[in-house]
């Protein structure tokens, strides 16, 4: 088992009810190596919440996270080695003055060789913007620091906030692919995510936020097909993109015939 999670509750203080919710409420779940497992949920249903404690940088008010069967304690290197997390906004992780500094900070932190070019490559990322402020980068590219600023720890699972937001559709089908790589080399991937069709066509199982609490902790087709969402949409855009993807078509090619078609109307 990657991560259990056993009855993780947050209590907060709430200025505007003047009173402590539970923003997290008696969370139990198991996340397995080698799955991609989707977190999704209405907004505000404590998703980012969730995976904040994941990697042990946040104490619960209750509850225990084991990270393979091991229990670290909060803050530890080795918990913050194994489980690594891009946060929903990524400039909240940036906080050195260049990218290259980004990108080998976690892997000189935690003594790994690291190949930079090699990693830029993986993530889809210019060379070029090697020795800018990653401040200074489009959400897009921030999105692809922070995901290599994770991946450079070499975590053993790996969780990712709506990493999509920002990313053109091109760089959401690498960023697709390369999920797929880590998953089957053996890696755990959580994503959280309101897009349903990723959830349908690349992730084994879907867990469903409501109130702090996980409702439904299933197999993802099997609840798209049973449930409301399940629609022509949902399952028919993914299924372009696996099409595209079994045929080895090359993506950039396709936005490019769209963009002609487009000028032409
Ligand atoms: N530090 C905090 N203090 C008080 N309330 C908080 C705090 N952090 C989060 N909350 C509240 O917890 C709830 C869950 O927030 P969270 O950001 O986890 O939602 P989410 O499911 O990720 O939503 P979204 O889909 O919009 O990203 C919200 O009502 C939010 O206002
Ligand atoms: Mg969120």
């Amino acid at each position: 088992m990657a991560i259990t999670v056993t009855g993780l509750t947050k209590e907060m203080y709430i200025p505007s009810e003047m009173e402590y919710k539970k923003i997290l409420d008696d969370i139990s779940v198991h996340i397995r190596f080698g799955e991609l497992t989707a977190i999704i949920g209405k907004i505000g249903s404590g998703k980012s919440t969730f995976i904040r404690y994941l990697n042990g940088l946040s104490k619960p008010t209750n509850g225990t996270i084991s990270v393979g069967n091991k229990v670290f304690g909060f803050r530890s290197r080795e918990w913050l080695q194994q489980v690594g997390v891009v946060l929903q906004f990524s400039q909240q992780q940036l906080f050195l003055p260049t990218v290259r500094e980004e990108l080998v900070y976690a892997a000189k932190n935690f003594g790994i060789d690291l190949d930079v070019n090699l990693l830029c490559q993986k993530i889809g990322l210019d060379e070029s913007l090697l020795e800018q402020d990653p401040h200074l980068l489009s959400g897009g590219q921030m999105r692809k620091v922070a995901i290599g600023s994770v991946l450079s720890a070499n975590p053993r699972i790996l969780i990712l906030d709506e990493p999509f937001a920002g990313l053109d559709w091109s760089a959401q089908f690498e960023l697709t692919q390369l999920l797929q790589q880590l998953v089957s080399s053996g890696i755990a991937v959580v994503i959280v995510t309101h897009d349903l069709s990723f959830v349908w066509e690349y992730c084994q199982r879907v867990l469903v936020f409501e109130q702090g609490r996980i409702i439904v902790d299933t197999d993802s087709r099997s609840w798209i097909e049973s449930s409301k969402h399940g629609n022509e949409e949902t399952i028919g855009y993914s299924r372009f993109f696996s099409q595209l993807n079994e045929k080895k078509i090359n993506v950039d090619s396709v936005r490019k015939w769209l963009e002609e078609q487009e000028e032409r109307n």
